[in-house]
C-alpha cells in the first residue's frame, strides 16, 4: 500500500455504527445454473415459479434452469412475459400467474429487469394488495416468499439487493420498492449466462455496475448520513465494506468492461463481470445510490433508455458536479480503473477520473448526451423536478443538491 492510499484509509470513519445485508447465500461460479435443484430443494421448495422472458426462452437459458430443477422433483411453471425496465402491468400479470400457480420459491431469471419482477411477485405473494402498495423505502411489512435470483446480465446487482424498481408508464417515471426483506435467500451467479448478452446489453449493464460502485464510494459519510429520527431506510452512507466491495467492482469493470463488449466469448472478462456487478450490488445495496440514479428515473421514464445507458451517460456529468465534496474518493476511481495517476495532486486525479469515466463510456458506445436519447431541450426542468422529488436517493448524494443544480447537470448532459 502506498502512502496516500494509507492517508485515504486512515480516515475509515468509526464514529458510527453501520451494517451490511447481502443475499442470504451467495453461489458464484461457470455452471452454477445447475446446481438449482439442490438450491431450491434446500429452501424447502417444492413448487417453483421461474420469472423470466421470451429472448431468454428463445436463447434456451430457460432451459438450462429448468432442467436441474426438474431433475429434483421439482414443480415449475414459467412466466415468460418479462420485459426490459419492466412497466407495473407486467408485475401484476406475474402476480397473477403466482396467485393461480402457487410457489414455494419464485426464481428470477434474467437481467434486472425479470429479478426485479420476481421480487415483487414474491413479496405481493406473502403479503397480498396491488403492487404499487410497497413503492418506497421499509413498506415491505415482513419476510417474502423465498427468492432464488440468477443473474444473466452482469449489471445490476439485484441479486443480491434489496430494491425492485418498475416503471410507471403513467407518471413517465420509475419507482422502487427498498426492503432488506427483498434481498433474495440465494443468489446464483453464473458467468456463463452472461455469454448470449448483446454488446449493448453487456455495455449498458456494465456500466450500471460502475455507476453503483462509483456512487456508493463516493456516497455521503455514513457519519453524516442525514436520516430523521425514526425513519430507516436499507441505505446508510458509505461505510468501510461498502468501501472494499465498490473498490473492488471498479478495478474489476476497469480491467474487463471493454474486453465483455469487444468480445462476448472471452470468458475472464465475463467472469470478472459477473463478480463486478455483483459486488456493485452489495455496495449500492447497503451505502445507496445518489444523484445518477435519481436522474435516470424520469429519464428512462420519458425515453424508454435502459437503465444502464441513462446512467452511464449520466455518470461523468454527476462525479464533475459531485467531485469537490469527495475529492479524494473522486481521484480513488481513476486509479482503481488502472490510470496513472501517480505524481498528481487530488484536484488533477479527480479531473483524471471524470474523464477516464467518461472515455470508457464512449469506448462501448454507450451515448454521451441527452440529446442522442431524443431528450428535447425543454423536458429538462420537468425531469429535474421529478429527480429531486427521490429524496431517499438524492440525500445519499456527497454534495446536497437543489433542483436547480439537477437542471444544470442536465444542461451540462443535453
Ligand atoms: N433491483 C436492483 O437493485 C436494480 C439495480 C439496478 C437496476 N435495476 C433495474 O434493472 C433493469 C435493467 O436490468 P439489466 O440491465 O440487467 O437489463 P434487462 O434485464 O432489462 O435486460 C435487457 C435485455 O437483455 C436481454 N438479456 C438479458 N440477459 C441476456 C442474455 N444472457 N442473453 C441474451 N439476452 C439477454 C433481456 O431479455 C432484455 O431484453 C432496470 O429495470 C433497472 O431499473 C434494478
Ligand atoms: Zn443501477
Amino acid at each position: 500500500m502506498g502512502v496516500e492510499e494509507e492517508v485515504a484509509y486512515s480516515r475509515i470513519s468509526m464514529r458510527t455504527t453501520w451494517t451490511f445485508h447481502t443475499a442470504g447465500q451467495l453461489l458464484f461460479g461457470r455452471d452454477a445454473v445447475g446446481q438449482l435443484g439442490d438450491v431450491v430443494r434446500e429452501l424447502g421448495g417444492r413448487r417453483c415459479l421461474v420469472v423470466s422472458d421470451k429472448t431468454l426462452a428463445a436463447a434456451g437459458i430457460v432451459d438450462r434452469a429448468r432442467a436441474p430443477l426438474v431433475a429434483a422433483g421439482i414443480d415449475v411453471h414459467v412466466f415468460d412475459g418479462g420485459e426490459p425496465e419492466p412497466p407495473v402491468a407486467v408485475a401484476e400479470e406475474c402476480v397473477a400467474v403466482g396467485r393461480e400457480f402457487k410457489p414455494d420459491v419464485v426464481l428470477g431469471l434474467g437481467g434486472g429487469s425479470n429479478m426485479d419482477l420476481a421480487k415483487i411477485t414474491a413479496t405481493v405473494l406473502a403479503h397480498g394488495g396491488a403492487c404499487r402498495d410497497y413503492s418506497g423505502d421499509g413498506v415491505v411489512p415482513g419476510p417474502v416468499l423465498p427468492l432464488v435470483c440468477v443473474p444473466t446480465t452482469a449489471g445490476t446487482g439485484s441479486e443480491v439487493s434489496a430494491a425492485s424498481v418498475l416503471s410507471d408508464p403513467e407518471q413517465a417515471t420509475k419507482f422502487g420498492i427498498l426492503s432488506n426483506y427483498l434481498r433474495p435467500r440465494v443468489a446464483v451467479v453464473d458467468p456463463l449466462l452472461t455469454v448470449s448478452c448483446p454488446a449493448k446489453v453487456t455495455a449498458d449493464s456494465g456500466i450500471d455496475a460502475l455507476t453503483h460502485a462509483v456512487e456508493a464510494l463516493t456516497a455521503i459519510d455514513n457519519a453524516n448520513f442525514p436520516l430523521p429520527s425514526g425513519e430507516r431506510s436499507v441505505y446508510q452512507g458509505h461505510h468501510p465494506m461498502g468501501d472494499l466491495v465498490a473498490e473492488r467492482a471498479i478495478e474489476l469493470v476497469g480491467r474487463f468492461l471493454r474486453r465483455a463488449v469487444a468480445d462476448g466469448n472471452d470468458l475472464e472478462a465475463r467472469d470478472g463481470m459477473a463478480l463486478a456487478a455483483t459486488l456493485g450490488g452489495m455496495a449500492f445495496s447497503n451505502v445507496g445510490v445518489a444523484v445518477v440514479h435519481a436522474l435516470e428515473y424520469p429519464i428512462g421514464g420519458a425515453t424508454h433508455c435502459s437503465h444502464g445507458a441513462g446512467n452511464g451517460l449520466l455518470l461523468p456529468y454527476v462525479m464533475d458536479f459531485n467531485q469537490s465534496a469527495c475529492l479524494e474518493r473522486t481521484a480513488r476511481v481513476g486509479r482503481l480503473l488502472g490510470e496513472d495517476v501517480v505524481g498528481m495532486s487530488d484536484v488533477e486525479a479527480a479531473a483524471a477520473s471524470v474523464a477516464a469515466v467518461a472515455k470508457l463510456r464512449d469506448d462501448i458506445g454507450v451515448p454521451g448526451r441527452l440529446r442522442d436519447l431524443g431528450v428535447s431541450e425543454s423536458q429538462l426542468p420537468a425531469m429535474a423536478e421529478k429527480a429531486f422529488g427521490v429524496k431517499r436517493i438524492l440525500r445519499v448524494n456527497p454534495r446536497a443538491v437543489t433542483c436547480d443544480d439537477l437542471l444544470s447537470i442536465l444542461r451540462a448532459a443535453y
